[in-house]
């Protein structure tokens, strides 16, 4: 039978859960003796000077403090890595990743597409991953930044210190920066998309003239509550730490946190949740109104990192081209396909699908979605299947060798414009 996960409710609310009853200290952070004889270990995601608002930290009630996850590290090549190569200003995209034959977990299957900025410090990198088999002895955690998983195919389970997520296509998880985690396979094999944040945590955007309600409602976003195992055996750490992967024999599981408190946890979001805002009118709003998730650079009106999606919705513009428009950008935008068509690509961008319009670079609909859109008898219409995602940055993506070399990348994608006429009637 299926397990139901129980989760707390609210993004950025100050949690508290105990897998055990009355593991939680009540009185003090860290009393001199601690329920179950645990250890008291603060978890800080913030500076501790930053003003209280924006301060991220967690207490964490535990078998064994995480000085016990560290020693002598090894440094491990092999993951999560490839070379950055000089990146011309054309768009790009690329075909579906397919999966490989023999059973690899997400770590291992997961391959760079493109990064900017520096790890640990600001900027973001872009990955897309296929998987089949689950993580059972290795576990991993990223000291460089958040991330942020978008399945494509597969249900996955994020067994992280703090408690269990469950993901199907069409939901996100974000894991904190350095917390612990593990990747479970829930079907044969998973397809999807990840993202580091290496910039400041992702929060929600201020809503402005919408008001208090729409898009995204904290209450919509889902906490994990304390869960924990008590494992021994022989298991690796792998460490991201300054853009190399280190790893550390451990002989227990560091999933050993019986209980927490605190405003500095991972976090699941189901994009169908969203509640677009979207003309009634005329004429087409920009994508900023689709914004999940930001990261704010330090330049204010900026975003390090926004995620944003293209969601299910009502399509009632009159007299008024309906696809986005054609666009160029000093933004930098991924974009990726979760389920459906892109309403400004009549093909080749199937769902597992990625593109890339870095800076200024122009892009806008196919010549058939054109043709079609300013012909079309204008009703209000439903796109019933379609849930596309934008990774926007205001700095430049390097691409990665394993990109651009790719025998997946679309090297005639520039064709899917060169139609388009001349236009100009006088
Ligand atoms: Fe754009």
């Amino acid at each position: 039978m299926k397990k139901e996960r129980s989760y707390l409710r609210g993004f950025r609310n100050y949690h508290e859960t105990e897998a055990l009853p009355g593991a939680l200290p009540r009185e003090q952070n860290s009393p001199q003796k601690l329920p179950y004889g645990l250890y008291a270990e603060q978890v800080s995601g913030s500076a501790f000077t930053s003003p209280r608002a924006s301060t991220l930290k967690s207490w964490l009630y535990r078998m064994r403090p995480a000085v016990l996850h560290s020693g002598e590290d090894e440094l491990c090549e092999t993951l999560l890595q490839s070379k950055t190569i000089l990146t011309p200003p054309t768009q790009f995209r690329w075909n579906p990743q397919p999966y490989q034959t023999g059973q690899y977990s997400l770590l291992e299957g997961a391959i760079k597409y493109m990064s900017n900025g520096t790890a640990g410090q600001d900027g973001c990198a872009i990955y897309l991953y296929t998987a089949t088999r689950s993580m059972k002895d290795e576990f991993f955690v990223n000291h460089d930044g958040e991330m942020l998983f978008i399945p494509q195919e597969g249900t996955l389970l994020f067994k992280t210190e703090l408690g269990e997520l469950e993901i199907k296509p069409g939901e996100i998880v974000v894991i904190p920066c350095g917390i612990i985690f593990q990747v479970i396979l829930l079907e044969p094999r998973s397809r999807g998309y990840f993202t580091e944040n290496y910039g400041q945590p992702f929060k929600l955007l201020d809503r402005g003239v919408i008001g208090a309600n729409g898009t995204t409602e904290e209450r919509d976003f889902l906490v994990p509550v304390a869960a924990f195992e008590e494992r021994s055996g022989d298991f690796t750490l792998f460490k991201k730490f300054g853009n190399h992967i280190w790893k550390h024999g451990i002989q227990h599981s560091p999933l050993d946190i019986v209980a927490w408190h605190g405003s500095y946890y991972p976090y699941k979001y189901d994009l169908r949740l969203f509640k677009p805002m979207f003309t009634a009118s005329v004429d087409h709003p920009d994508p900023s109104i689709f914004v999940v998730l930001s990261a704010p650079s330090c330049l204010p009106g900026t975003s390090n990192l926004d995620f944003v999606i293209f969601p299910e919705r009502w399509m009632v513009a009159e007299h008024t081209f309906r696809p986005p428009y054609y666009h160029r950008n000093i933004m930098s935008e991924f974009m990726g396909n979760i389920e459906g068509t892109y309403d400004a690509k009549a093909d080749d961008f199937a769902p597992g699908s990625a593109s890339l319009h870095n800076c200024m670079a122009g892009h806008g609909p196919d010549q058939e979605t054109y043709d079609h859109a300013v012909k079309e008898i204008l009703t209000p219409k439903h796109y019933v299947h379609n849930l596309a995602f934008m990774l926007e940055s205001n700095k430049v993506f390097q691409l990665t060798e394993a990109a651009y070399e790719s025998p997946l990348r679309q090297k005639t994608y520039q064709a899917c414009w060169k139609g388009l006429k001349f236009n100009f009637n006088k």
